[in-house]
């Protein structure tokens, strides 16, 4: 089958990483391009981070562009699940070697868009600075993009920053009302489902079994990110951003519902919350599909499978 043409906008971040190494690796994805944005951690280390990542991988060839360096309307907030560096525990990736796109990210991800032969599909696994900014400043790319599958949201269930406020969209709430009151077909892969995909011993069993470098390495990452993630919430590593990418190539992994979703922006005490109408009551329109269940052994498999020589 012809691969999926993708790119991907991203803060590495441990869970981008993984992100990225499944996007590279899976021959049912043509990753045409990689963008940056602050998050996670600040620009130039989410930046640098992927560049590392990439060489690490072998892929030095995929081109990566720097995006936005904060939020459209708001100081940066940084993510806490990665360290400073947003890739702590990673000692042995040395500085990048790699040239940067000597282009913005916005601009690249528009140049992108418009030379695709076909439309691609565009995923965000970080805050949606770049994605808003560029459906602001480049409208005329929307056509040649398929779908926006995208990290973000929180629905039903409990957050990890203020219930129910996840992160990406905390970060940069504008951007994220743009994207989804865009008209284009937007997935929101959030908290309900990546909270279930959840890396614990019998997945670091699995993951040790498999014995390649590259799967040492991921490893290596996942035990710093669930020791983080235990410690912060009591709770396994949550895979929130390969979910996105594993959902692209497998897009029966996970079940969505439409909703009408908008994004409180003024509340004292939700701010940046997703509220959801899945059921019409406001006489709205529905703008996003809403993933709501998800089958994490399979996504487990497809994480291994993605890891073996
Ligand atoms: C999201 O925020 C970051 O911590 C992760 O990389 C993920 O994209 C989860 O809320
Ligand atoms: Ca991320």
């Amino acid at each position: 089958m012809k691969p999926i043409k993708v790119i991907l906008d991203c803060d590495p971040g441990h869970d981008d990483a993984i992100a990225l190494v499944m996007a590279h690796r899976s021959p049912a994805i043509d990753l045409l391009g990689v963008t940056t944005v602050c998050g996670n951690a600040p620009l130039a280390k989410t930046t640098s981070n992927a560049l590392r990542i990439l060489e690490l991988i072998g892929a030095r060839d995929v081109p990566v562009a720097a995006g936005c360096v904060q939020p459209l309307a708001r100081p940066l907030v940084l993510g806490t699940a990665d360290g400073p560096s947003g890739l702590d525990g990673s000692p042995y990736l040395l500085e990048p070697t790699t040239e940067l796109v000597p282009m913005h990210g916005v601009d690249f991800l528009a140049k992108l868009l418009r030379e695709a032969d076909e439309p691609v599909v565009v995923a965000p696994t970080g805050p949606l600075t770049n994605i808003g900014m560029l459906l602001l400043k480049h409208p005329d790319v929307k056509e040649k993009i398929a779908r926006i599958v995208l990290m973000g949201g929180a629905f039903w269930r409990r957050s990890e920053i203020i219930t129910p406020t996840e992160f990406n969209i905390f970060c940069d709430p504008e951007a994220a009302r743009i994207v989804i009151d865009s008209g284009l077909d937007v997935t929101m892969v959030g908290l309900d489902v990546t909270m279930h995909v959840l890396v614990e011993e019998p997945q670091f069993k699995r993951l040790e079994a498999i014995g390649t470098h590259l799967s040492k390495v991921v490893l290596d990452w996942l035990r710093f990110y669930e020791k983080l993630h235990r410690g912060q919430m009591g709770i396994g590593g949550a895979l929130h951003d390969p979910l996105v990418l594993a959902s692209i190539i497998e897009p029966s992994l996970i079940e969505t519902r439409e909703a009408h979703v908008e994004i409180d922006l003024t509340a004292t005490h939700a701010f940046g919350a997703t509220v959801a109408d899945f059921w019409g009551l406001r006489g709205l329109p529905n703008n996003v599909k809403v993933a709501s269940r998800v089958d994490s052994d399979r996504f487990f498999e497809m994480l291994y499978a993605s890891l073996t020589d």
